[in-house]
């Protein structure tokens, strides 16, 4: 099978998650290609692939307006399989709206959307997470990917449930389209700046520029936090979601330090579910597994 991942990711979630599908429809004898949607010279051929994925990490319960453009200018198609992956920091249901605009225009295209995953991955925006939680919800994804990996190659669907008034709380939250040019144009750089150039460099959409030292912020921001996550100064002062920011990349390997969660009780019970539900399917496709082996065992010794 041939597979096609298209993707963006603000701050490295979405790429660590898009890479384990790689290297999971890998190991299931499958030819995959990845695609950076920010690199913006699409020259792939849908019909050369069975299977296209679309990853993308929420933006205020909605797919960032960069995968929204990204899916218009795809060729129509008729039936053509499409999954989702997408992540986000926090569990809550309301996530579950945030590919309804996205599937409107897939559909319309005549893509056919069959499966949609969603992770919890660390937030780049809001608060820090501690590492140890950062840990925990990757060693998560990377048990569960193979197990959903396999569920799209047996073309067995996977639906996210649906929320009351989906359609209309997405479109609200996507304001944010609007509020991330207005506010991206608030940036600004303090003294700390050491003028390494990496925000210029990096920014997905060119928006920040450099003339006579002094940093430039354009109409173009989508908010996606890379700039100020990664600038190693923390020099970049992101308007008016100043007091959410989140600076510095997660320490993904098991932390040996353990550190005090500082929001515990936010979306506490969330959480809680989250990771019991990975547990389930984890639990269920090891069950799976060993009874695979047990059966094939018997045959051997009935041969
Ligand atoms: C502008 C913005 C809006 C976000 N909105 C949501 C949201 O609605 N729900 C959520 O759970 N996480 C939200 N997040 C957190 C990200 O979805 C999460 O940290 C994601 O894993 C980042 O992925 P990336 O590193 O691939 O960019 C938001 C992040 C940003 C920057």
């Amino acid at each position: 099978m041939k597979i096609l991942i298209c993707y963006f990711s603000g701050t490295g979630n979405t790429r660590k998650v898009v890479n384990k599908y790689v290297d999971s429809f890998v190991r299931c004898g499958c030819e995959v290609v990845t695609y950076k949607i920010e690199e913006n010279n699409f020259t792939y051929n849908v019909d050369d692939y069975d299977y296209i994925g679309i990853g993308y990490p929420v933006h205020a319960f909605n797919a960032p307006s960069i995968i929204l453009e990204f899916a218009k200018t795809l060729k129509e198609v008729k039936g053509k399989r499409v999954f989702i992956v997408k992540t986000s920091g926090e569990p809550l249901k309301l996530n579950n709206i945030s590919s309804i605009k996205l599937k409107k225009i897939l559909n319309q295209k005549g893509y056919d959307v069959t499966n949609e995953y969603h992770y919890v991955m660390p937030y780049n925006i809001i608060f820090r997470h501690t590492d140890n939680m950062a840990y925990k919800m990757w060693t998560t994804a990377q048990e569960v990917i193979p197990i959903d990996c396999k569920e799209i190659l047996r073309n067995v669907p996977a639906e996210l449930d649906s929320v009351f008034m989906g359609s209309f709380i997405a479109w609200l939250f996507r304001i944010e389209f609007w509020g991330g040019r207005f506010n991206g144009k608030r940036y600004k750089v303090n003294d700390n700046c050491i003028h390494c150039n990496k925000c210029v460099n990096t920014c997905p959409t060119h928006n920040i520029t450099v003339e006579n030292g002094e940093f430039h912020f354009g109409k173009n921001c989508i908010m996606c936090m890379r700039c100020s996550f990664f600038c190693p100064k923390s020099a970049i002062k992101i308007g008016l979601f100043e007091k959410w920011k989140v600076n510095g990349a997660y320490n993904f390997n098991n932390p040996n330090n353990y550190e005090d969660e500082v929001h515990k009780k936010y979306c506490k019970k969330s959480y809680i579910k989250y990771f019991d539900r990975c547990n389930e399917k984890i639990a269920t496709a090891r069950g799976e597994i060993a009874q695979n082996e047990e059966q094939e065992d018997e045959e051997v010794v009935k041969a």
